[in-house]
Order: C-alpha cells, then sequence, then structure tokens
C-alpha cells in the first residue's frame, strides 16, 4: 500500500492531482488535507464536499490560532513587509507544509505532494519545509508540466467541475487576500474594482472617521479600545472596520524568488493598520541605534518568509533578537482610519524613551549643546577651509 498525503485547497489545481497522484504516480491511497488558516467559511465548505469525495481520507485541520500566534504574530514583531506586501500567502505556508507532514507521519505515509506550478514562490515554500522531513516529495502539475487548458480537461475527464470559473487566482487567509493571473498578467491592466472583496473604494468608504486605541504588550496587540481580545478576533475586527474605510489595499511589481516579475493586488486591512501602529509603537520605545539595526533585522526575516526559508536556523536567531526588542514595547496607539487612510494620532507607553526636558516651553541651559555642535560636522569644516 502506497500512501501520500497531499496538501489540498480544494481549487483546480490540488483537485487534479487527487486522481493524478493514483493514476500516473500509483499511489493506492491518497489523503487530503487542507489546513484552516481562515479561508472563506463557503470556500472550506466546499473543498470539504469535493475532498471528501475525491480522496481517500479527508482531513480538514483548524490551525487559526496556531497561526496567529506562532506566525502573524512574529510577523507584526519584526514588521513584516516585502517590496510593500505584508506576506500574507507566505507566512501561511510554512504552517500548512508543516501540518501535511504531521499527518504524513501519523498515517505512515510514503510521500507528501502539493499542487504548485514551477512558476510561483509557494512550490519552493512547500518544498523547503516538506524536505526537511524524509518523505519523498511530489508536485503533480509542475513535474508534468500541464497548462490550465490540459487540468481543465483532465478534470472534466474525471468528472471533477466547479460550479463558477474562477477568473483570478486567489489565495485567502485571515491575514490577507492575494488575487493574481488572467488579465492582471498585464500590468497595465486597470482592476475592475469587483476585484476587491475586503476593502470598499475609497469613494464608498464613510465620510465619518473612526478613532480607535490598540493595546500592545511585548510587541503584540492584545487589546481594542480598551478590551482585550484575542488576535483572531482582534483581527477580524480590524479587516471588518479598516475593509469599511477603505484600508490595505495594495496593487503592486514584485519580484519573485525564482527572479521575474509579477504583477499582484493584495487587501489586507487589520495588517496595515496593526503593522502602521506597532512601527509607531517601537519609535517611541527603542532607541535610535535598536532600530536601525532591527531595520535590517526586519527586511532579513521578511526576505526568508517570503522565501520560504523558516527552517534555515538565522531565521531563529532573528526572532531571538526580535524578541528581546520587544520586552518594552508596550504601550497603546491611537489610529484614525479615513478614507483609505490609516493614520496613527497618537501613542503611549510606560516604557517611551520621550523626554519633556529637552521641550521648548522649558527654560533650560542651552549652552551645553555649543561644544557639540562645535564638533558636528568636524570632518566637513575641514575640508571647506581648504577651498
Ligand atoms: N505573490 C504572493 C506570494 O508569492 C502571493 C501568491 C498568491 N497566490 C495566489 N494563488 N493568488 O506570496
Amino acid at each position: 500500500m502506497k500512501k501520500v498525503v497531499l496538501a489540498y485547497s480544494g481549487g483546480l489545481d490540488t483537485s487534479i492531482c487527487i486522481p493524478l497522484l493514483k493514476e500516473h504516480y500509483g499511489y493506492d491511497e491518497v489523503i487530503a488535507v487542507i489546513v484552516d488558516v481562515g479561508q472563506p467559511e463557503e470556500d472550506l465548505k466546499e473543498a470539504t464536499e469535493r475532498g471528501e469525495e475525491l480522496s481517500d481520507l479527508y482531513k480538514l485541520i483548524d490551525a487559526k490560532a496556531e497561526f496567529v500566534q506562532d506566525y502573524i504574530f512574529p510577523l507584526i514583531k519584526a514588521n513584516g513587509n516585502y517590496e510593500g506586501y505584508v506576506l500574507g500567502t507566505a507566512i501561511a505556508r510554512p504552517l500548512i507544509a508543516k501540518k501535511v507532514v504531521e499527518v504524513a507521519k501519523e498515517e505512515g505515509a510514503d510521500a507528501v505532494a502539493h499542487g504548485c506550478t514551477g512558476k510561483g514562490n509557494d512550490q519552493l515554500r512547500f518544498d523547503a519545509v516538506f524536505r526537511t522531513s524524509d518523505l519523498e516529495v511530489i508536485a503533480p502539475v509542475r513535474e508534468l508540466s500541464l497548462t490550465r487548458e490540459e487540468e481543465k480537461l483532465y478534470a472534466s475527464e474525471h468528472g471533477i467541475s466547479f460550479e463558477s470559473e474562477k477568473r483570478w487566482s486567489l489565495d485567502e487567509n485571515i491575514w490577507g487576500r492575494s488575487i493574481e493571473g488572467s488579465e492582471l498578467e498585464d500590468p497595465s491592466f486597470f482592476p475592475p474594482e469587483e476585484i476587491y472583496k475586503w476593502t470598499s473604494s475609497v469613494a464608498n468608504a464613510p465620510k465619518e472617521a473612526a478613532i480607535m486605541e490598540i493595546g500592545f504588550e511585548y510587541g503584540i496587540p492584545v487589546s481594542l479600545n480598551g478590551t482585550e481580545m484575542d488576535g483572531i478576533s482582534l483581527i477580524k475586527k480590524l479587516n471588518d472596520v479598516g475593509g469599511n474605510h477603505g484600508i490595505g489595499r495594495t496593487d503592486m511589481i514584485e519580484d519573485r524568488v525564482l527572479g521575474f516579475k509579477s504583477r499582484e493586488i493584495y487587501e489586507h486591512p487589520a495588517a496595515t493598520i496593526l503593522l502602521e501602529a506597532h512601527r509607531d509603537l517601537e519609535q517611541l520605545v527603542l532607541t535610535r541605534h535598536e532600530l536601525r539595526f532591527k531595520d535590517f533585522v526586519d527586511r532579513t526575516w521578511s526576505e526568508l518568509v517570503y522565501q520560504g526559508l523558516v527552517m534555515d536556523p538565522l531565521f531563529e536567531a532573528l526572532n531571538a533578537f526580535v524578541d528581546k526588542t520587544q520586552e518594552r514595547v508596550n504601550g497603546t496607539v491611537h489610529m484614525k482610519l479615513e478614507k483609505g487612510v490609516a493614520r496613527v494620532i497618537g501613542r503611549k507607553s510606560p516604557n517611551a524613551l520621550y523626554s519633556k526636558d529637552v521641550s521648548f516651553d522649558v527654560k533650560q541651559e542651552q549652552r551645553g549643546a555649543e561644544g557639540f555642535s562645535l564638533y558636528h560636522g568636524f570632518q566637513s569644516r575641514i575640508l571647506y577651509s581648504r577651498k
């Protein structure tokens, strides 16, 4: 009995993988695993029906709490951002892959599989985690170089049908919504308004601004307007409120790991709000030296996540540094959400490095700065004196 565990999503790519793994690869048993990281309920329901019908064993794993705790929170602490992308899809892949490997071990499977094509980043992210196990890794769509048309034909031959054909390639979880493909592949194409599901257009956003207070402890958001909230509820709430105010839309050109550029659209209201607030609070409590150095750490952290290299020991080391800095990132940030913009309007922390003593209003001896000023720019002074 040859067994394989497939990272299943319910879409075309992963659905055709089930018969392919049997017919083409000769597996006797295909176990389909879908990992819930906050996909829309309807999608999970549809995926479950299809998965149960096609596979020999189907498992739905609710990983939302783990996703927020072990992936999103570290991302907030590290100000996760790659070229302006808040890493919504990227940050979820290692967790999905990890869960698939866990099932494979439990079930005594011989191999793990994913439905990614050979063009994107996701194949690399799944592979990197899969290959830390001793299981065989199979990527049928990539290995057989299937085109979209060939996939559709194979699906219909195997009685796999989809109610409505999706115009775009979508990926959604609690942190963000990623949209790519078809006409979007032309960078000059204007995306139609219907492409957006989480965010209102600026024109449709309410005139009245929303003001909110976000509380942070150790770099993690813990409360909203004074009420403590668990991460999942807080992020969902901010996605709703922020989306309504038109916050968190990105239309960008992105440098993929393989080197080519791609056009991407993202929606991420909560991410925009929380990352703005968190960065602002860090600016209040960390020294400028910490901030400069952390900037580089954050960028490196984000690149590793984008590339799917979270198993690199560097990643753990960077997290240790980030965690150390976050010990002082406690306090509250007031944000104003208005017509597509999330702006910090106030911040407060018991660990603020801000001192009133240097205020313009305090009468104080100012001559102490004279000596400093004399040597400030000393080297350029010498240079200019020679001219
Ligand atoms: N470009 C992004 C990334 O590599 C998002 C990919 C989204 N996938 C999708 N099927 N829409 O992380």
